[in-house]
């Protein structure tokens, strides 16, 4: 039995008022049986990870670098993630690899970084919808998980989230049938590469217009073992029905 996963995606939001949707979310997410991981932008993960202390909520970032130090201005590592109280790292998002040009390589590097500092690596996958219309999507996302996620893989040091660009923000979904079906693909690659019990345990995410609404009947097709959410992690009392359906 895998634990199910309520993931939240801040993406570029947030302020130090916002601070207070993480207090609601702690009294409203108590007693939830799911694992809660929320990722603010980096100015608030230090203040977040001290509101979340205690709770069981884990404080992630949304990418890291793959060196411990150095002269990268305007990069953040993922030992400082980890000293501001971070427990996991969001890596290879489709919104960095388009706004940045991150390959699956520099991902993979960076999965390491996050392991070197003891964080869980959520891996971001998914197709375009030019690639899902040229009938390209397990060809793009088997491409993806492979060169993403490196050698060492674990059921706990790695998440996957699959999170297909055209459903990203736009209020579309895929059908269930066309998430079970990248869901299973994925779980067969992670069971080829990295044997039954690591590819079995690893939790395998979907993102993309998760809301209250339809968390339940996403979280309930199979191989899907939570979600990661962006627009309705913004307010606790959207996020908070979304952890209600993880769990
Ligand atoms: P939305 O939930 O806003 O569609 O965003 C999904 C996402 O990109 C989470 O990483």
């Amino acid at each position: 039995m895998r634990r199910k996963i309520a993931a939240g995606n801040w993406k570029m939001n947030g302020l130090k008022a916002s601070i207070g949707e993480l207090e609601a979310l702690k009294a409203s997410s108590e007693g939830a049986t799911c694992d809660v991981i929320l990722c603010p932008p980096a100015t608030l993960v230090a203040a977040m990870a001290d509101v979340a202390s205690g709770s069981g909520i884990v404080i992630g970032g949304q990418d890291c670098h793959w060196n411990e130090t150095g002269a990268h201005t305007g990069d953040i590592s993922a030992e400082m993630l980890a000293d501001a109280g971070a427990g996991a790292v969001i890596l290879g998002h489709s919104e960095r690899r388009a706004d940045h040009g991150e390959t699956d390589g520099e991902v993979n590097k960076k999965s390491v970084a996050a392991w070197r500092a003891g964080l869980q690596a959520i891996i971001c996958v998914g197709e375009t919808e030019g690639q899902r219309d040229a009938g390209e999507t397990l060809d793009v996302i088997g491409g993806q998980l492979n060169g993403s996620t490196p050698e060492g893989a674990t059921a706990t040091n790695i998440i996957i989230a699959y999170e297909p660009v055209w459903a990203i923000g736009t209020g579309r979904t895929p059908t269930l049938e066309e998430v079970g079906e990248v869901h299973d693909f994925l779980r067969g690659k992670l069971v080829a590469r990295f044997g039954d019990e690591i590819g079995n345990g690893v939790r395998i995410l979907y993102g993309g217009s998760v809301k209250p609404s339809n968390a339940a009947e996403i979280f309930a097709v199979s191989n899907v073992d939570g979600g990661l959410v962006g627009g309705a992690s913004l307010k606790a009392s959207d996020f908070s029905g979304i952890v209600a359906a993880a769990n």
